[in-house]
């Protein structure tokens, strides 16, 4: 069951993180798309509400705008949103004149980006299909920029849909994205509080 934390959703991740018997340091087990698929299936309705409900105020305040930005001028580009989601960053894209495609693996993620784009008709059209694939199913050089917001990280193989995504721009056409900070994905972390429950320190390591 998904549920929501102070911190973000819990998204039930089959075990990426596999402990190694003779010891206590992870190993990692690469992501399949079948896992990352069912993942983010499960964790569909967390990862809604969380966006939604404005809790995951980063992508509100930070990110989210910083992203934007670095996209510069979008009116009227073909924009390829890569690890759409729930479509929150695709909408942002169209909201400012963006011609948006959003790709997920997720059809329950998908179901969402679709529910909002009929609930607010921005012209985005969203396609269930493998980052690392597009370029077997979309043209050459018939997007001018690719957007990723938080997605890439989460890919099997992000080299390959760098390599795929590749293929559909154009000589000088970009891939902007963004990617959580490594500190922030430690495999130990816990909040140091005051008496009162205030945090004090982000512990990274015992
Ligand atoms: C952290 S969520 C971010 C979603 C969205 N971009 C946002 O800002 O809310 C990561 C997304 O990447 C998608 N994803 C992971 N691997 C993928 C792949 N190989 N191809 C397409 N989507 C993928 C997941 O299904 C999930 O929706």
């Amino acid at each position: 069951m998904a549920q929501l934390s102070s911190t973000g959703p819990v998204i039930p991740f089959e075990s990426s993180w596999a402990l190694t018997p003779w010891t206590d340091r992870r190993t990692l087990v690469p992501f399949s798309s079948d896992r990352t698929r069912r993942a983010w299936d499960a964790g569909a309705e967390a990862w809604e509400e969380f966006v939604e409900s404005g809790a995951d105020y980063y992508r509100t305040e930070v990110h989210g705008p910083a992203l934007l930005d670095a996209c510069g001028e979008i009116e009227q580009l073909r924009v390829l949103d890569l690890g759409c989601g729930q479509g929150w960053f695709s909408r942002q894209l169209a909201r400012r004149g963006a011609r948006v495609i959003g790709v997920d693996l997720s059809p329950a993620m998908l179901a969402h980006a679709r529910r909002h784009e009929e609930e607010e008709p921005l012209g985005i059209e969203y396609v269930e299909m493998d980052a690392a694939q597009v370029h077997r199913s979309l043209a050459p050089a018939s997007f001018e920029l690719v957007t990723a917001c938080m997605s890439i990280q989460d890919m099997g193989d992000p080299h390959e849909a760098i390599d795929a995504v590749g293929q559909l721009l154009p000589i000088g056409g970009r891939l902007v994205f963004s990617v959580p900070h490594p500190f922030s994905e430690m495999a130990y972390r816990e909040w140091e509080r005051d008496e009162e429950g205030n945090k004090l320190a982000l512990k990274v390591d015992r």
